[in-house]
């Protein structure tokens, strides 16, 4: 993207806005004293709705807004054409269990501390995203350290998309109508990278698009949606129709013999189901939904001849569609968005088709009874986390007690899956997962969780007792010869909390698994503590990930020093566009009132951005 000009082109908007935002700002502070002093509760989504309206009567210029691009996907080549396409299920949405517990009307106290921490939460998003406007307007990533853009992702304005919605969501109405002014004049028809990821691209793009146009009805994000949903189409223009990891761009356009991948993660083949689902469902065009139909037909075949019969490994053949090559199997990195899909695509449906019911109930009977386990802790805390697995020849299962933030997203799923399929014990083992973050965060010396870290397994869950010998000897073998079967000194030295056998990645990435889960559990169990946890984590990450223009990954979780105004002892300059699509938008959806997009409405992709259930 040309983005010395974008930003020029934005120069003039941005000061007039700055003038608008003070006359608002004031207007709001009168706005917001007057609604506390009526102890009316603050609705966004009504404030939201009328901005809108006065926006589109001062401008109401959304076909002006809209840009074709310098090349239309709708006319690109397909090769491999299909004789006829998997249709979107029909019939009236069932109705599916209640997913939200029935919250009692708050006590003005409650709502003053819960409004406080909003607040909060969304000062620390301005800061970061007031100096992505600054100085990396339309540029995939802010680099937080050295305060400019840089591209990581095409090079189409990662982070101005992925935001889209969460502008939205806090009310942030000049600044999202703003944001869709420069989505419009994004070129999708070329790009910065010969080839793009089509995952990523799908998640952050075409569903922060989607999502954005199911939460204002802007048409020129779904005119871009269906861009963007066109090129990533072509990736499945293959003799298996599945798709690519990495699509080249310009070879997109000529339609020349692509092939399947001989390799492939589980996470990049499962996990654009949700985003063509709804594209589907919006634009009704069967051929979208048919695209990720075949791959869940795939799945549905293979699950149970995989070497972990109800599992999918970690790696697949996709050129000859066969998923017997590899027996490691994992619910973090490379695999963990597949498995969320499974009931979250069942809600999106409608509850319409009944195979991914299926898919998730088939594998997390087998998650339950090999990856899911206690870890020994000296305060016996009854909590649980999720392990590697390993099948070996003649299939004996080998777990591997090692825990990764990525993998955080379970407790929520277990819970969220328990409540659509009314299954009490999966929402419990989502509590305990949950539960096992949490700890997590609050044993480390930062309060921040790790990347990746290792504890030792108990053999059952009801009895799990404390065994220092085991304990250091588990250290030892994780830790490196040199400390020469001193396991004190390895767990001094490398600040290993009790019961922690290894911080195998010391970092913080600015991952949102963790709150997405308290998020989650809050919204479903009603339970106050979770709102607790969750300021306390907010707290830790806003302290050591913070720089004077905005967050960025923390190096050290066991590194306490900060520097004024500089957060932790080692900030890097990077922030992912995750943190404004998903850490920061739980964050503030837990301090949100309650019906601040249901559970019951909506159903968040695996980056956070909310899609409309049906019915
Ligand atoms: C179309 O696909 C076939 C079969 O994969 C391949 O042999 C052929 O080269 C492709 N044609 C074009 C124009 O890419
Ligand atoms: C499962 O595996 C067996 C043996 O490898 C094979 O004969 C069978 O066709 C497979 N079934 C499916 C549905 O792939
Ligand atoms: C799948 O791959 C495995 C491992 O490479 C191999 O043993 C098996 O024969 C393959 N199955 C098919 C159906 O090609």
């Amino acid at each position: 993207m040309p983005s010395s000009k974008m930003a020029r082109r934005f120069i003039q908007p941005l000061s007039r806005r700055q003038q608008r935002f003070r006359t608002y700002s004031i207007g709001f502070v009168i706005l917001f004293t007057l609604l506390y002093y009526f102890s009316r509760p603050i609705d966004d989504l009504a404030l939201s709705f009328t901005r809108h309206q006065t926006w589109m009567n001062d401008k109401s210029n959304s076909k002006r807004l809209i840009v074709k691009g310098s090349y239309d996907w709708r006319k690109a080549p397909i090769n491999h054409t299909l004789a006829s396409y998997i249709p979107l299920p029909t019939g009236t949405p069932r109705k599916l269990p209640k997913v939200q517990f029935e919250f009692p009307s708050e006590s003005s106290s409650y709502r003053t501390l819960r409004e406080k921490r909003r607040v909060a939460v969304r000062n620390e998003f301005l800061r970061s995203w007031n100096s992505y406007k600054a100085v990396a307007w339309g540029r995939d990533e802010l680099a937080p350290v050295s305060y400019e853009g840089i591209d990581t992702f095409g090079g189409w304005g990662a982070t101005l998309v992925d935001s889209l919605d969460t502008l939205w969501i806090m009310g942030l109405k000049d600044d999202f109508y703003q944001a869709v002014e420069a989505v419009a004049q994004i070129d999708f028809g070329k790009s910065d990278s010969y080839a793009i990821s089509v995952f990523e691209t799908t998640i952050r793009y075409l569903g922060g698009l989607l999502s954005a146009y199911d939460l204002s009805g802007e048409k020129v994000l779904l005119e871009k949606a269906i861009q963007l949903g066109e090129m990533l189409y072509r990736s499945f223009d293959n003799p298996s129709h599945m798709p690519l990891d990495r699509l080249p761009i310009e070879a997109a356009k000529t339609g020349s013999g692509f092939v399947a991948e001989s390799s492939i993660s589980f996470a990049a083949v499962g996990s654009l189901t949700m985003e063509f689902v709804r594209l589907a469902q919006i634009t009704q065009e069967n051929k979208y939904y048919d695209a990720v139909a075949r791959i869940t037909t795939w799945l549905d075949h293979s699950q149970s001849n995989t070497t972990l019969p109800g599992m999918f490994p970690i790696w697949m053949d996709t050129y000859y569609m066969n998923m017997s090559t590899d027996r490691s199997y994992t619910l973090g990195a490379m695999a963990d968005s597949s498995y969320e899909y499974f009931p979250k695509t069942f809600a999106l449906l409608g509850g319409l088709e009944p195979v991914y019911e299926k898919l998730y109930k088939d594998s997390a009977v087998v998650i339950d009874k090999h990856m899911l386990f206690r870890p020994m802790l000296p305060d016996n805390a009854d909590i649980l986390y999720s392990g590697d697995l390993r099948v070996r020849k003649h299939n004996t299962v080998v777990l591997d007690p090692e825990f990764q933030h990525l993998t955080c997203f379970i407790g929520g799923y277990f819970a969220l899956a328990g409540k659509l399929f009314s299954n009490p014990h999966h929402v419990d083992l989502g509590r305990k997962l949950t539960d096992g973050c949490i700890y997590a965060y609050a044993a480390m010396p930062t309060g921040i969780m790790p990347e990746i870290f290792d504890v030792v397994a108990c053999e059952e869950r009801a009895n799990c007792p404390w065994n220092q010998p085991l304990y250091e000897e588990e250290v030892l073998k994780r830790a490196s010869s040199k400390y020469n079967n001193d396991a004190q000194a390895a767990i001094s030295e490398l600040k290993l909390p009790l019961g922690f056998t290894a911080l195998r990645d010391k970092r913080y990435l600015l991952r949102p698994e963790a709150i997405e889960s308290v998020f989650l559990l809050y919204r479903i169990t009603g339970e106050a503590a979770y709102m607790d946890h969750a300021w306390d984590m907010f707290t830790s990450i806003r302290k050591y990930s913070s720089t004077p223009f905005g967050n960025g990954q923390v190096n050290d979780i066991t590194d306490t020093q900060v520097t004024e105004g500089w957060g932790g002892g080692g900030v890097e300059d990077k922030m992912e566009s995750f943190w404004l699509a998903e850490t920061l938008k739980y964050f503030y959806l837990i301090f949100s009132r309650t019906d601040m997009v249901s559970l019951d409405e909506w159903v968040f992709n695996t980056e956070a951005h909310p899609f409309r259930r049906p019915g």
